[in-house]
């Protein structure tokens, strides 16, 4: 029996869809547990790169069976147009695939509330995706919501036209300026939802819970990071649901003790895209460098990501928060060659030095205060074990490991699948 964790404890775009793919191979079952077509899930393997948006890294890998449960919310036209990208690798995905009947279902009118919301918000905008995941999340808590279940219900189109007619009124009240043709959205909705349903709904807690029973190892995916969690995350700047820990119970229906490991992805240095506060965020060259060598720009609305340092403060409070067992740290690989690196170690807040992440990080609350190392200038990239890992790497690594007291288990190089050193 054995439930583990995969989480990301930064502001997304960590890595996960790579050290998904990675570690899908010793699993039976790969489940979402939680967001959207916000996420952006990259991998790359035999030269290729793809983008997974909705469906679990596993979909790559023969044996695994991959769930998107009960606390994802599912957009049909994204979603089916992720299908089609998938044609070109001949997956058997109608076998492989299988989808909650209690997943919420992002209507047309949820992404167009989204863009009238962040139009009405003006400079105090999330930077939200608009792929309608704050509006779909809101008709979910609010009870009004529509469930991938529901498609299986003759009268489905009743209910679809009651919520979307809400919705437009709904968008009136904004009162700001959204284009749209609902009719032609409908269109391609109605059409997505008919592909959407020749896959499989089940009762995915039922479905997880007998595999457990079982022996069967699950590992459960997240998507974002837990600095966007939308309890424990920087609110309002955040995506509207759980990306920590406990959301892999509540999105899948899997009780806590039924959890082992809790991966936690960070990379050696900081990103968000979209807008809040970042305290290690840097302007200047350093930052520009960071986000060319990454290739910082978002997998989904390939906006440039900001970047900064890595900030221990922040991933501290995540593995409180998670109960990280093992860390996999990533992208060392592009820090090759720095003059030198900083990893902020505490802020000043208020006058005083502390090392919890406290309720406000605003730059006028919040000045991190860092340690400097020097930094390796070898080409990470070639290496392939952990003997080969220059001395200064090493000692970073160990530093990390002694401040956050866990270790880390996985050193990325690059984004290709093999280049992965465990340690
Ligand atoms: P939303 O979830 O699309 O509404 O976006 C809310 C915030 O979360 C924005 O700052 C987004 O840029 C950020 N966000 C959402 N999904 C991701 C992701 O997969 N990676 C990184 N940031 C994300």
């Amino acid at each position: 029996m054995a439930v583990d964790l995969l989480l990301g404890l930064q502001w997304g775009d960590e890595g996960k869809g790579k050290i998904v793919d990675v570690l899908t191979r010793d699993y039976d079952i790969i489940a979402r547990f939680q967001g959207g077509p916000n996420a952006g899930h990259t991998l790359e393997f035999d030269g290729i790169k793809h983008v997974l948006r909705t469906i679990p890294s596993g979909i790559f890998h023969k044996k695994a069976m991959n769930v998107i449960g009960n606390g994802v919310v599912i957009d049909p036209v994204v979603f089916v147009k992720e299908l089609e990208g998938l044609d070109q690798f001949n997956i058997d995905y109608k076998a492989k695939l299988i989808i909650s009947r209690k997943a919420h279902l992002i209507l047309p009118t949820h992404r167009l509330l989204d863009a009238a919301s962040e139009a009405s918000k003006g400079k105090a905008k999330i930077g939200s995706t608009l792929k309608g995941i704050g509006p779909t999340y809101m008709d979910k808590t609010g009870r009004n919501g529509m469930r991938i279940g529901d498609l299986e219900l003759e009268s489905w189109k009743e209910k679809y036209r009651h919520l979307a007619d809400k919705h437009e009124t709904m968008i009136s009240f904004y009162n700001v300026d959204v284009q749209y043709d609902l009719d032609e959205m409908e269109v391609e909705f109605f059409e997505a939802v008919e592909r959407l349903k020749e896959l499989t709904f089940i009762d995915s807690e039922e479905y997880l819970n007998q595999a457990i029973k079982a022996g069967k190892t699950i590992l459960a995916e997240g998507a974002q990071g837990s600095l966007l969690d939308i309890d424990f995350g920087t609110y309002p700047f955040v995506t509207s649901s759980n990306t920590t820990a406990a959301g892999a119970c509540t999105g899948l229906g899997i009780a806590p003790n039924k959890v082992k490991e809790v991966y936690g992805i960070f990379k050696a240095y900081t990103t968000r895209v979209g807008s809040g506060p970042f305290p290690t965020e840097l302007f200047d060259e350093v930052g520009a460098e960071m986000a060319k060598v990454g290739h910082e720009f978002g997998a989904v609305t390939g906006r440039p990501r900001r970047c900064g340092w890595l900030d221990l403060v922040a991933l501290k409070y995540a593995c409180q928060v998670n109960g990280v067992t093992q860390l996999n740290m990533m992208k060392g690989d592009v820090l090759s060659g720095f003059d030198s690196l900083q990893v902020c170690t505490a802020y000043e807040y208020k006058g005083e030095t502390i090392t919890h992440f406290p309720y406000n990080i605003e730059p006028e609350n919040v000045t991190p205060i860092y340690t400097e190392f020097a930094c390796w200038k070898e080409d990470l990239t070639k290496m392939t074990s952990a003997e080969q890992l220059p001395k200064e790497l090493n000692e970073y690594i160990d530093f990390l490991e002694k401040e956050l007291e866990v270790p880390i288990k996985i050193v990325s190089v690059g984004p290709d699948r093999t280049q992965t050193i465990s340690r």
